[in-house]
């Protein structure tokens, strides 16, 4: 495995984390390397300190010196150039000296964006991404436990900045991989509880006759975040919450909550399923740009180093989508995300209609109860079922409550694995079902490039502010109050 970007922080903070943990449980083949690569003059020896310090900082409970030393055995650093095609014919000797034979590779760009379609590029000319011919496959075969010389790449988020420069990307790289060569990030998808909204809609028979039209009101999706831009601000001001955030994790989580049921667990059935109903999203008019969707920034941004005095990038946003097919028509999927909010917490709450006919009586001034499905996606994974039921007395007086399931509480503390140790783990095995497919990248690119066009013209809503610490703006509640909806905050206290 090569890492592109090896000295930054997603290399310390999740990649070599998560390989480690993976080692630790014996999860890597028998034979392997992880060779890093970065302008920095480090050594291999200086790769592995600062990487032992990694783990000891991001997973120190993870850390034993045993373990860790058998592992730094396997790592291996050379300084390079992604621009530079000297330095690729230089790692392709390296590589083939360390491996000494057919083997299997896979090249991790966690750089800059705007090294993408160099260091891709730069590869296929050093022929570096070929796969074995048949002869060598079979030989590398009977050496490697049946598994052929693969070339497979990773490619980090985000994957283009609009919808255009995400094609002209995938145009890029497909001259030089193939389609299942190549493994597209969105870490949300590897969340356990996003793959288990799969497992709910489709492994129990009693929600999917009602997951349409007929039943549910509405859903929102939120992902919210504690944390300001941080050491981040240069990135974030650049990119904004819609790029940064729904481009890719909401609008994934809603594709997973809107999707038909696929034929089969296989990696292009979920992905055929996941970009038609992406495809179905009805990009905005400008008309829906000023009335359904909220931008806004936390009061002090733009002090902070890295972000522009006057910028007008939101930190928040709030969008009212629909889903133009037979199951969804006219149900509202309200999506939400910001930094610098009340708490952490990414949930769905699926709100179900009102009962057609209320029998008993409700005090005037509240509304009608209505039952709602809360999926918590994280920190408190697991799910909330809101019901209603009689309090016990003469009277009959109804109570809402909650039927919940906590991971925490039925599997092992911790059981939930880190995404990232599940996507390398799913990377090395070939299994690209949490991966993005070009034609689903684009379909989301198509949804969020209505919006941020929208936003670039008279139809867009003004940048409301919020403060640091709250649940955002009050144009966010108006979004939903309008229609006599409210947020809900189905995980957390509210
Ligand atoms: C990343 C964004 O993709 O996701 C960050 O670039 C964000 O801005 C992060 O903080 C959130 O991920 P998680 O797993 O902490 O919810």
């Amino acid at each position: 495995m090569v890492i592109f970007g090896a000295t930054g922080d997603l290399t310390r903070r999740k990649l070599i984390p998560g390989l480690f943990s993976l080692f630790g449980k014996g999860l890597l083949p028998q034979r392997f390397a992880v060779v890093g690569s970065s302008r920095t003059e480090w050594s291999s020896e200086d790769f592995r300190a600062e990487m032992r310090e990694a783990v000891q900082i991001f997973a120190p409970e993870d850390m034993d010196e045993a373990v860790w030393s058998e592992f730094a055995g396997h790592l291996y650093y050379l300084p390079g150039n992604a621009t530079e095609q000297a330095d690729y014919e230089e790692l392709r000797d390296f590589l083939a000296e360390l491996e000494g034979g057919p083997a299997n590779r896979l090249y991790y760009l966690a750089t800059a964006p705007r090294f993408f379609a160099p260091i891709v590029t730069r590869l296929g000319e050093a022929g570096m991404a070929q796969e074995a011919a048949q002869e060598a496959a079979q030989e590398a075969a009977q050496e490697m436990d049946g598994t052929a010389a693969w070339r497979r790449v990773v490619i980090e988020k985000p994957f283009g900045h609009d919808l255009a420069s995400a094609q002209t990307l995938n145009q890029l790289v497909h001259t030089v991989f193939a389609e299942h060569q190549i493994y597209r990030i969105d870490h949300y998808l590897a969340k356990e509880t996003v793959q288990n909204i799969l497992v709910f809609r489709f492994a129990n028979t009693m929600f999917e006759p009602i997951w349409n039209r007929n039943y549910i009101d509405h859903v929102q999706i939120t992902v919210a975040e504690a944390v300001d831009v941080g050491h981040r601000a240069g990135y974030y001001d650049q990119s904004g919450v819609l790029r940064d955030m729904f481009q890719n994790h909401l609008i994934q989580i809603l594709a997973f909550v809107g999707m038909e049921p696929p034929a089969s667990f296989q990696a292009d059935a979920i992905r055929d399923e996941k970009a038609k109903v992406l495809k179905a999203i009805r990009p905005l008019s400008p008309a829906e740009i000023t009335a359904q969707t909220v931008r806004a920034q936390y009061d002090g941004y733009c002090t902070a180093d890295g972000v522009a005095a006057d910028s007008q990038t939101a930190t928040y946003a709030a969008l009212q989508l629909y889903i133009d097919n037979w199951r969804w028509r006219g149900v509202p999927f309200y999506l939400r995300s910001g930094k610098a909010l009340a708490t952490k917490t990414s949930e769905v709450i699926v709100q179900f209609k009102e009962p057609p006919h209320m029998m008993f009586t409700i005090p005037h001034d509240q509304p009608i109860p209505a039952n709602y499905l809360a999926l918590c996606l994280q920190p408190h994974e697991g799910f909330h079922q809101r019901i209603e039921l009689k309090e016990p007395g003469r009277e009959v007086k109804l109570r809402s409550v909650d039927m919940d399931f906590h991971y925490e509480e039925v599997f092992h503390p911790n059981s939930v694995p880190e995404a990232y140790e599940t996507l390398l783990h799913n990377a090395l095995e070939g299994d690209a079902t949490l991966f993005t497919r070009s034609d689903g990248i684009e379909a989301a690119w198509q949804v969020i490039d209505s919006v941020l066009q929208g936003w670039q013209t008279a139809a867009a809503p003004p940048l409301a502010t919020y403060a640091p610490g709250s649940w955002g703006p009050a144009e966010a509640d108006r979004l939903l109050g309008k229609n006599g909806r409210s947020w809900r905050h189905g995980c957390v206290d509210e």
